[in-house]
């Protein structure tokens, strides 16, 4: 099984990021491949569709290939006015969008239809950015992912980690791997294996 973590931030010292790097540590514990990815190493515009039919940004090709080789993923977003952020919404807009005349990518649901995903947010505030994952959710299943009910939002982030970069509370690292094993649960029994 393959895993794939990432974070809907680039910011240098972004609480989602540590938790994705928490999480994928977890993860590793686990029997799974696992592939985590900084979106800051994806050069990806804010989607036009003038822009896009001069040609999808290679960089798309890339995370579209990436996503698609992965059954099981788990996203941590963060909160921005009680939602995901832009970040987000571009890459998988772009990601989901079909690239005309391409003989791998014509259909745009491919890299997320049967995905398994888990949602984590982090937030410095008590919700842990719980309100962004109900905005999540929706976007993920309009396009045929399997959103997991568990989930886990961190609040009080600036609280969260110790000096490692590691969950500070058990309770919180229980949690998370409660995500983990669901996900992983769920896209063993939905992934058709490739013989
Ligand atoms: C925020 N933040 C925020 N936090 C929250 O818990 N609920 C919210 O609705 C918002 N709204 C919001 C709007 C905007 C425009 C910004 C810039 C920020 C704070 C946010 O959670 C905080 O900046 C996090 O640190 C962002 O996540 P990363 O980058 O640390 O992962």
């Amino acid at each position: 099984m393959k895993l794939l973590v990432f974070a809907g931030s680039t910011r240098k010292n972004s609480w989602n990021r540590k938790l994705a790097n928490a999480t994928a540590a977890l993860a590793r514990a686990s029997e799974v491949e696992v592939t985590h990815i900084e979106l800051a190493d994806f050069d990806i515009p804010m989607y036009n569709a003038d822009l896009e039919a001069e040609g999808t940004p290679a960089d798309v090709i890339r995370l579209k290939g990436i996503l698609h080789a992965h059954p099981a993923w788990i996203i941590c977003t963060p909160e921005y006015n009680a939602s995901y952020p832009a970040l987000l919404k571009n890459t998988i807009d772009w990601c989901s969008s079909p690239v005309k005349n391409h003989a791998d990518w014509g259909d745009g649901f491919k890299s997320f239809r049967g995905k398994v995903v888990g949602m984590l947010s982090a937030s410095p505030g008590a919700l842990g950015g719980l309100r962004s994952q109900s905005h999540l959710a929706p976007l993920l299943l309009n396009l045929h992912c399997w959103v997991a009910p568990q989930n886990f939002a961190l609040g009080h982030a600036a609280d969260a980690f110790d000096a490692e970069g590691k969950l500070a509370n058990p309770a919180s690292e229980k949690h998370v791997q409660a995500v983990i094993d669901q996900v992983l649960f769920a896209a063993r029994r939905l992934t058709i294996p490739v013989l």
